[in-house]
C-alpha cells in the first residue's frame, strides 16, 4: 500500500478510537429539545468540542463543501486588518480564523486566540505563519485581557454556543480599543421558504447521517449543530444586542441565502459617535 495511504489509514482509525472513547452522549433527546436553556450549556459544549476536535475541521470542509473559509475570509477582508494591529479570535477553535487573518495580513503585531477547550487548541497548526500567535484557554465571558487591548475581535461561530451572549458582547467590547472593529460570524436559520425546507432536510436528515458516518458522532454534535441554530436568536435581536452593548455601525451581511451571517460593528470612538 502506498505510505500516504497507510499513514492516512492509521490516522483514521487512531481518531476513531478517540471519538468512540468518549463515554456518553453529551447531547441527548431532552436537552436537545433546547440546547439554550440548558443549566450545564457551557460544560456540555465543551465536553463537545473536547470530543470532535480532531475531526473538527475536516468534517467542516465536507459538511459546507468548503464554503466555510470563504465565510471567513469574508469576515477578516471585512474587518480591514492593518499592518501593527492586534486582533483577538474569541473562541478561536483548532485555529482557522487565525489563519485566515495572518494570511491576509502578515504584517499583524499579533494575534491572540482564546477558546475554552484545551482540546480545540491543541489541535491548531500555526505552521509557516509569519504573525506571533498567542493561544490562551479561557472562558469568553471573562476575557483575560485589559480593556482596550485589541484593534480587532472576531468571533466565528461561536455566539451560539455561549451561555450568555451579552456578557460575552460585553467583554469583547471591554478590550477593543475605542475605535475597534468587531466581525462576528454566525448561523442562522434562513427565512426564503424554499432555502428553508432545503436546510430543513439537510440538518434534519443529511448532517447527523454524515456526522455518523464520517465520525461516528457518539456525542451527539452534528444533532446540537442544527438543533441549535434552529433555536438561537434570529440575526436582528442579536444585532440589537450589539447596539444594546454598545456598539455602533452595526452591518449584517447575510451568506448563503441567509444561512450565514456576517455582522460587523464599531467600538465608538472617545466622545465622538
Ligand atoms: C463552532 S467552534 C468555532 C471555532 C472557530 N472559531 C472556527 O471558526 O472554526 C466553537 C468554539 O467555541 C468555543 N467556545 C464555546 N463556548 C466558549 C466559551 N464560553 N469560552 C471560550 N470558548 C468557547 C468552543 O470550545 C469551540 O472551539
Amino acid at each position: 500500500m502506498h505510505w500516504a495511504s497507510a499513514a492516512l489509514l492509521v490516522e483514521f482509525c487512531v481518531t476513531m478510537k478517540l471519538l468512540a472513547s468518549a463515554r456518553r452522549r453529551v447531547w441527548d433527546a431532552v436537552a436537545l429539545r433546547d440546547p439554550h436553556a440548558q443549566p450545564d450549556k457551557a460544560r456540555r459544549v465543551r465536553d463537545m468540542f473536547d470530543s470532535i476536535a480532531p475531526v473538527y475541521e475536516r468534517f467542516n470542509r465536507i459538511a459546507t463543501l468548503g464554503q466555510d473559509a470563504r465565510w471567513r475570509r469574508a469576515a477578516v477582508a471585512a474587518a480591514r486588518p492593518g499592518p501593527g494591529e492586534v486582533v483577538l479570535d474569541v473562541a478561536c477553535g483548532t485555529g482557522d480564523m487565525i489563519r485566515s487573518f495572518a494570511r491576509a495580513q502578515p504584517q499583524l503585531a499579533r494575534i491572540i486566540g482564546v477558546d475554552f477547550s484545551p482540546q480545540m487548541l491543541r489541535q491548531g497548526n500555526y505552521r509557516g505563519l509569519r504573525v506571533p500567535i498567542e493561544l490562551i484557554q479561557a472562558d469568553a465571558l471573562s476575557l483575560p485581557l485589559v480593556e482596550g487591548a485589541v484593534d480587532i475581535v472576531a468571533c466565528a461561530f461561536g455566539m451560539r454556543n455561549f451561555d450568555d451572549v451579552c456578557a460575552a458582547l460585553r467583554e469583547m467590547y471591554r478590550v477593543l480599543r475605542p475605535g475597534g472593529r468587531l466581525v462576528i460570524l454566525e448561523f442562522a436559520w434562513p427565512s426564503d421558504r424554499w432555502f428553508s425546507w432545503f436546510y430543513e432536510v439537510y440538518c434534519g436528515a443529511v448532517l447527523p447521517r454524515l456526522g455518523r458516518l464520517l465520525v461516528q458522532d457518539p456525542v451527539g454534535a452534528y444533532e446540537y449543530l442544527p438543533q441549535s441554530v434552529r433555536t438561537f436568536e434570529p440575526p436582528q435581536v442579536l444585532a440589537g444586542r450589539l447596539q444594546e452593548t454598545g456598539f455602533v455601525r452595526i452591518r449584517l451581511r447575510l451568506m448563503n441565502f441567509g444561512a450565514v451571517v456576517l455582522y460587523c460593528a464599531n467600538k465608538p470612538q472617545r466622545g465622538t459617535e
